[in-house]
C-alpha cells in the first residue's frame, strides 16, 4: 500500500579522529594557511585511519541514523550508499555496510553522482518509499577522499577530507512533510573538469597509469568554481519553485560544503542571508557525498532545524551533476540524543587469504602520529 508521505526519521554522522590542519599541509606542499583560508574557508579536514574504509565510516553514520529513528538495523529494507570513493570497484560498498550494521534483509546498492550523490540518493529513496516499494530506506553519503588525493598537488590536496553522514527515510501514514520536491541535473560538458583518469574501463589500471598518477583526483578549480556558483543557485531555486515555495519560505539551507566562497556567493545571488545557511566547511573540507548529510546531522543536533521548517539540500559535483531537495522537517530534533550510545567502531569481514596494502598514504600516517591522534578507532577484522 502506498504511504501518505515519506519522512526523514533518522540522521547521523561520523567523522574520523585524525585531523589534517592547514599547518600540516604547509609542510607537505607549497601552500599557506592564509591562502587556504581566504580561497576556501577550510581550516582542517579529517583523515580516516588504517582500520577504516568508506564502508566502516558509512556504517557508523548509518547506525546512528537508525538509532535516531528509533529503529533496529533489520527494519531497513533498502540501503543506498552514495560515494565516489568505494572500498572496491566490485562489489558495492553498500553490501559491506549491510554486513557492518548487522542487517539481514535489505537490498543494498551504491549510487555514483559525486558530490551530488547524497541528494540523488535521497530523491531516489523518497520515490521508493512513496511508491510503496520500501518502508525504511537508509541513505548514506560516505567518502574516503584522502586515499584518492595526490599529496604533491597543492591545487587539490588541500580541499578534501573524509567522513560519512546518513538519514533514514520512512513511510508515514500521516500526509505532508518529507521531501516536497527536488531538482536533479547532469551536464557532461564538464565531465573532464573533475575526474580520476585511470582505473576504469576507458583506461584500466597499469603500472604506467599509476606512475603517471592517473589514479588521483584531478580538477580544473577555476572552471569548476564558475560553473558551481551558477548551478547551485539555479538548481536550488528550481527545486523551491517546484515545491510551490519561494526562497523566503526556507528556514535553513544545507548546501554541499566545498568552499566558503562558493557558499557565500550562492547565498548572496539568491538574496539569502548567511544566518539561514549551515556552514561547517572550516572543520571538514569537502567530503563530497558525505557533506550534506554531515551538515544536516550537525544542524539538527545544534537546534538549527525545528518541526515544520522547510529546508533545502543543495549540492554540485563531478559530472557535472547538481541536485536540490526541499524538505519539510517532521522529526523531533531531540531524537538525535539516541545516537549517543552508538560508538565509533564498525567492521566488515575480509578474505582469509588476502591482505590489503597499507591504505593510508605515508605522509598522512606521519601527520596523524605527530598530531597525537590514534590514527584509527581500530576495527577488529573478522575473517571469513
Ligand atoms: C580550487 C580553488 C580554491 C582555487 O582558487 P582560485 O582562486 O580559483 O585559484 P586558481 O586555481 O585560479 O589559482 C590561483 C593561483 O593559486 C595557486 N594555487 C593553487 N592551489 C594553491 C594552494 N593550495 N596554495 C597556494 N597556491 C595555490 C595556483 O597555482 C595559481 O597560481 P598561479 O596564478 O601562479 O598559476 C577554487 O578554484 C575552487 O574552489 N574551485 C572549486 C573547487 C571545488 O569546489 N570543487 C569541488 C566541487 S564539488
Amino acid at each position: 500500500m502506498e504511504p501518505q508521505s515519506a519522512r526523514i526519521t533518522g540522521w547521523g554522522m561520523y567523522a574520523p579522529q585524525g585531523v589534517l590542519t592547514n599547518a600540516d599541509l604547509e609542510r607537505l606542499v607549497d601552500t599557506s594557511d592564509e591562502w587556504i583560508m581566504t580561497r576556501t574557508g577550510i581550516r582542517e579536514r579529517r583523515v580516516a585511519g588504517p582500520g577504516e574504509t568508506t564502508a566502516t565510516m558509512g556504517a557508523v553514520a548509518a547506525r546512528r541514523a537508525i538509532a535516531t529513528a528509533g529503529l533496529e538495523p533489520d527494519d531497513i529494507d533498502m540501503i543506498l550508499l552514495a560515494t565516489c570513493t568505494p572500498d572496491y570497484q566490485l562489489p558495492s560498498t553498500a553490501a559491506f555496510v549491510k554486513e557492518a550494521i548487522g542487517n539481514r534483509r535489505a537490498a543494498a546498492m551504491d549510487l555514483a553522482a559525486a558530490c551530488s550523490g547524497f541528494v540523488y540518493a535521497f530523491a531516489t529513496a523518497n520515490s521508493m518509499v512513496r511508491s510503496g516499494m520500501a518502508r525504511h530506506v537508509l541513505v548514506i553519503g560516505s567518502e574516503l577522499l584522502t586515499r584518492f588525493l595526490d599529496f604533491t598537488d597543492r591545487s587539490t590536496c588541500v580541499l578534501f577530507g573524509d567522513g560519512a553522514g546518513a538519514v533514514v527515510v520512512s513511510a508515514s501514514d500521516e500526509p505532508g512533510g518529507g521531501m516536497l520536491d527536488a531538482e536533479l541535473t547532469t551536464d557532461p560538458s564538464g565531465a573532464y573538469l573533475i575526474w580520476v583518469p585511470s582505473g576504469g574501463s576507458a583506461s584500466p589500471p597499469s603500472s604506467q597509469t599509476v606512475a603517471r598518477g592517473e589514479h588521483f583526483i584531478r580538477m580544473n578549480g577555476s572552471e569548476t568554481y564558475r560553473y558551481a556558483t551558477k548551478t547551485l543557485a539555479s538548481t536550488a531555486l528550481r527545486a523551491i519553485e517546484r515545491a510551490g515555495l519561494t526562497a523566503d519560505d526556507i528556514a535553513l539551507f544545507v548546501p554541499h560544503q566545498a568552499n566558503l566562497r562558493i557558499i557565500r556567493f550562492v547565498a548572496n545571488s539568491m538574496g539569502i542571508d548567511m544566518e539561514r545557511v549551515y556552514v561547517n566547511v572550516e572543520r571538514y573540507g569537502n567530503t563530497s557525498a558525505a557533506s550534506v548529510p554531515i551538515a544536516l546531522a550537525e544542524a539538527v543536533d545544534a537546534g538549527r532545524i525545528k518541526v515544520g521548517d522547510n529546508i533545502v539540500f543543495v549540492a554540485f559535483g563531478a559530472g557535472f551533476t547538481s541536485g536540490a531537495a526541499v524538505v519539510q522537517w517532521t522529526a523531533d530534533p531531540a531524537n538525535g540524543r539516541r545516537a549517543r550510545s552508538v560508538d565509533d567502531h564498525a567492521s566488515v569481514h575480509a578474505p582469509a587469504d588476502w591482505q590489503a596494502a597499507a591504505p593510508v598514504p605515508d605522509v598522512l600516517m606521519d601527520v596523524l602520529s605527530r598530531n597525537g591522534a590514534s590514527p584509527a578507532p581500530v576495527a577488529p577484522k573478522v575473517h571469513a
